[in-house]
């Protein structure tokens, strides 16, 4: 039996940015003292399921999706818990503080989260540092990229492009993030001249760097849930054109009504402004999922990601057509125990 409800009722007592801060250092700290890390090995880990995608062998499919793990300072914790991949990030290019708090709330009720926080972290040098002691194959390990708050729309692209100049080398795979509702006017990145014009030049600057690299990093873009048919549309025939790997779908939502279940009627935070993660936002992240595998059709490569909280939904989103899966608000309301869960049932 799982002990991970009474924790979280204790966790729950708190304030949620300090709890995440807190089991974020332990299993950091975890992940650096060999036996600890070992016994968290053997009671997490799962049987290997080796997969192919975008030329890399993940063990399995589930993986940490963005934010959980901003600066990269407990990947070596995470790896220990089962997961096949972890994305890092969203790093940007200067440490910057993020949004004023409270900017992160718990709806229980719903099983969701409320977050604002506006890419706060410590800047690529720093993250920098923290990937260059990565043991080569331990983990597949992304790195999902934004701009900075003060970096003005028109001139973005130069800190997509320093940080893949800086990340390139030192991840496993990287992902241009235009879909944080919290960045004001990042995701007009999402609209067609914008992402052809910074994909291009990703575009370009992965081709005169591949040979001194030695290898080709794959590039992957991640969406909103809350783009149109044409706005979709436009994405695909984008990344399709400028050769990007893949697509991570979904962000969180900014929307609020008509979700199943009904935040509104459920929980008094559903009114805190920012991006909605969790239960009530699988039904848009599925539907997008089950879209973009009709228009991209067989060979495009999706990462599924929003509302998975168990096997059902991880089952719901792989029948959909995502060749790998993400959690981020599931491992909060049911543990670590999420990812054996998933795969072993
Ligand atoms: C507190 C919090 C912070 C997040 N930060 C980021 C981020 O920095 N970059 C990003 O691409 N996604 C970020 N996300 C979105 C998640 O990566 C994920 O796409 C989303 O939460 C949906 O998955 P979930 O329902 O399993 O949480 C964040 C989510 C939460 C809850």
């Amino acid at each position: 039996m799982s002990l991970y409800p009474i924790v979280r009722e204790i966790l729950f007592r708190f304030d949620p940015e300090v709890v995440h801060k807190l089991t974020l250092n332990l299993i950091g700290l975890c992940g650096r003292v060999p036996p600890i890390a070992f016994l968290l090995r053997h009671i997490y880990s799962v049987p290997a399921q080796p997969i192919e995608c975008f030329g890399l062998t993940f063990p399995n499919r589930i993986g940490l999706a963005a934010g959980y793990d901003k600066d990269g300072t407990a990947w070596h914790g995470l790896a220990c818990l089962g997961f096949g991949h972890i994305e890092i990030g969203t790093v940007t290019p200067k440490a910057q503080p993020g949004n004023p708090k409270p900017r992160l709330f718990r709806l229980p009720e719903a099983q969701a989260l409320i977050n604002r926080m506006g890419f706060p972290g410590r800047g690529a040098e720093f993250v920098a540092r923290q990937l260059r002691r990565k043991i080569p194959a331990e983990v597949i390990l992304g790195v999902n990229l934004g701009k900075n708050k003060d970096t003005p729309l028109e001139r973005a692209a130069e800190d997509y492009l320093t940080l893949f100049d800086i990340f390139a080398p030192l991840a496993d795979y990287l992902v241009v993030n235009v879909s944080s509702p919290n960045t004001l006017g990042l995701r007009q990145l999402q609209a067609r001249q914008a992402l052809d014009e910074l994909l291009d030049k990703l575009y370009q600057r992965r081709q005169e760097t591949q040979k001194a690299l030695g290898k080709r990093v794959p590039v992957l873009v991640k969406i909103a849930p809350d783009l149109a048919d044409r706005e979709l549309d436009d994405v695909l025939e984008v990344v399709a054109l400028r050769g990007m790997d893949g697509i991570i779908a979904t962000n969180t939502t900014v929307r609020r009504q008509d979700l199943t279940p009904d935040i509104l009627k459920l929980s008094p935070n559903a009114s805190e402004s920012g991006g909605l993660s969790g239960l009530p936002l699988f039904w848009l992240s599925l539907a997008m999922v089950r879209k973009i595998r009709q228009r991209a059709g067989e060979r495009l490569p999706i990462i599924g990601v929003g509302g998975i909280m168990g096997r059902d939904q991880a089952k719901a989103m792989l029948d959909a057509g995502a060749n790998l899966l993400q959690v981020y608000t599931g491992l909060v309301y049911r543990g670590p125990g999420l990812v054996k869960e998933i795969v072993v049932g």
